[in-house]
């Protein structure tokens, strides 16, 4: 095996909130504990439901916010350790598409100013001739170099967002749920265009999404999350899920009520308040299978390197 591109390192962050004139400040871990390493060329899928920490991973991965504890290393440089002009260096071969593309352009900026952004940002110019090519390269006119966001399309949005991502020719890319916001044959089309990006570019991608129908379709492996940590890797998409989550994550997929889908259909019971988590496993006040140890004891990810589950009673 190749070395990593990323690596990650017991990486953990805590977040504090509230603490004013009545009230005591709270912690909660959105991230804990998390180690995964991701190859060259691979696209790692990070799935799991609302508030479970795959944007706050995203954001700690890129460095955009700093680690409670933990270590990133990317292509063998620690980047938890990188003096700021070093690292926005190295931020060149690092990108990020975000989940909403109406809120992450700004509306007064031509599409030709978008993609420069990125270049003045390392006090670099776009050359004029490179636009076009940046424009075509996602399936854009060049003609739409002087268009604004707003009189795009959603899905002509997003691909601005891609384009303004592979700017400076990253080698990683971080996608937050690109797809979350557009209409589901939109949707199959940005998908398509970020697996021909991919093998066109050689990209290495970490795709974050709550959909695990998508990431299934899409990445190489499947990371779940469930508040803030690992419970599974999946080690190829069309692995049988060994988690009880896991499982759940699929079966709510194809509920044919969205009111279930979004309530995880099989699963009664509630989540655990991030700021107060019970001992034991976290998934066990939900799970059909908690038994009192679970209840107890906090399941570590199994020693099978090729499989991992963090699960007293996997499938
Ligand atoms: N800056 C912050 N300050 C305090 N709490 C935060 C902050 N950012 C995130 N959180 C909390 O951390 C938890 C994880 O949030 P995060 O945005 O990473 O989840 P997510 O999995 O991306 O959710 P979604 O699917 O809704 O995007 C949430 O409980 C959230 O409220
Ligand atoms: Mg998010």
């Amino acid at each position: 095996m190749t070395a990593p591109l990323i690596r990650i390192e017991h990486l953990s962050k805590e977040f504090q909130s509230g603490g004013g004139f009545l009230s005591r400040p709270r912690s909660m871990q959105a991230v804990r504990d998390v180690s995964l390493a991701i190859a060259k060329g691979e696209a790692l899928g990070v799935v799991g439901e609302s508030g479970c920490g795959k944007s706050t991973l995203a954001r700690l991965v890129l460095r955009l916010i700093e680690p409670t504890s933990g270590r990133i290393t990317f292509d063998g440089t620690d980047l938890t350790a990188l003096p700021p002009a070093e690292l926005r260096r190295m931020r060149r071969r690092m990108a990020m598409v975000f989940q909403d593309p109406y809120s992450s352009l700004d509306p007064r900026f031509t599409l030709a100013r978008v993609l420069e952004e990125p270049f003045r940002v390392q006090g670099e110019a776009l050359a004029p001739d490179r636009l076009a090519g940046m424009l075509a390269a996602v399936g854009l006119p060049g003609s739409m170099a002087e268009s604004h966001p707003h009189q795009l399309s959603g899905g002509q949005r997003q691909r601005v967002g891609i384009a303004r991502a592979l700017a400076l020719q990253p080698d990683f890319v971080v996608l937050d749920e690109p797809t979350a916001s557009l209409d589901v044959s939109i949707q199959a089309q940005i998908v398509a265009l970020l697996a021909e990006l991919r093998d066109r570019l050689g990209l290495t991608y970490l795709f974050i999404s709550h959909d695990l129908g998508l990431v299934r379709y899409f990445c190489d492996r499947i990371v779940v999350m469930y508040l803030g940590a690992v419970v599974e890797v999946l080690p190829d998409p069309a692995a049988r899920p060994r988690h009880p989550y896991t499982r759940a994550l699929m079966e709510a997929r194809f509920a044919p009520d969205p009111a279930q889908r979004k309530r995880l259909a099989p699963l009664t019971g509630e989540i655990p308040s991030p700021f107060a988590l019970p001992p034991g496993c976290a998934f066990a006040t939900r799970c059909p299978r908690a038994t009192d140890l679970c209840r107890r004891e906090t399941p570590a990810l199994s020693a099978d390197p090729d499989h991992p589950v963090a699960c007293f009673h996997p499938l």
